[in-house]
């Protein structure tokens, strides 16, 4: 099984992906961790072109397969292998941010970055799709601009979080959206019921 997560910058997914984790090693269940753009050799070394704030100069086609190929390198050398030997696969982002941050945020279109990551994914898609639905407004974004995507305006991110919002829509179930708490422990616990609601895990 493979499991994404998605949402906005500073919506609290990382606390998230580590609770999960927790859970999954206190009561014996394996995974394979992975998080996007990263996670293999090539892949890392995209992940920092993309982010340098010194690339200034990069176009939104250029960054938009940027990530669909270190996607196309992840796919490959992890996420495949590892679903065929059975494991279950946690993935911090996979193509619905590229959806949403290039499709929407740099209004490149859906349609066409869903044509771009086609080949890339090589029809590899999650079977469940976690989405932390928390608008930027609402988000405990704390503005940093250590990297090339933080450093774009508030507009930006709420094309993006729009963008998260439309393509539940169109996902047959795929994509479920989570309303975060202030508590991060009922947040988890809420995630933790659809993951095995699925019988994606125990
Ligand atoms: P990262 O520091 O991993 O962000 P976060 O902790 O919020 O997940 O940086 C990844 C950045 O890249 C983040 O701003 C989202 C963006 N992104 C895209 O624009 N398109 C993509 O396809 C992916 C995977 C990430």
């Amino acid at each position: 099984m493979f499991v994404s997560f998605e949402g906005c910058e500073g919506v609290g997914k990382s606390t998230q992906l580590r609770l999960l984790k927790e859970y999954l090693e206190k009561t014996g269940q394996r995974a394979v961790y992975v998080r996007e753009p990263g996670s293999t050799e090539i892949s890392e070394q995209i992940r920092r072109v993309i982010l340098d704030t010194a690339n200034t100069a990069m176009t939104d086609m250029t960054e938009a397969l940027l990530y669909a190929a270190s996607r196309a390198q992840l796919v490959r050398e992890v996420i495949k292998p590892a679903l065929e030997r059975g494991e279950l696969i946690i993935c911090d982002r996979y193509i619905d941010s590229s959806v949403a941050y290039q499709g929407y945020g740099r209004e490149m279109g859906a349609e066409l970055i869903k044509r771009i990551n086609a080949p890339a994914v090589d029809g590899c898609m999650p079977d469940l799709t976690v989405f932390i639905d928390l608008s930027p407004e609402h988000s405990w974004r704390t503005y940093r601009t250590e990297d090339r995507l933080e450093q774009e305006s508030n507009e930006f991110f709420e094309k993006v979080y729009k963008g998260f919002i439309n393509e539940i829509g169109t996902s047959d179930g795929r994509i479920v959206p989570i309303k975060p708490d202030f508590d991060k422990n009922v947040t988890s616990a809420k995630i933790i019921s659809v993951m095995r609601e699925r019988g994606i895990i125990k």
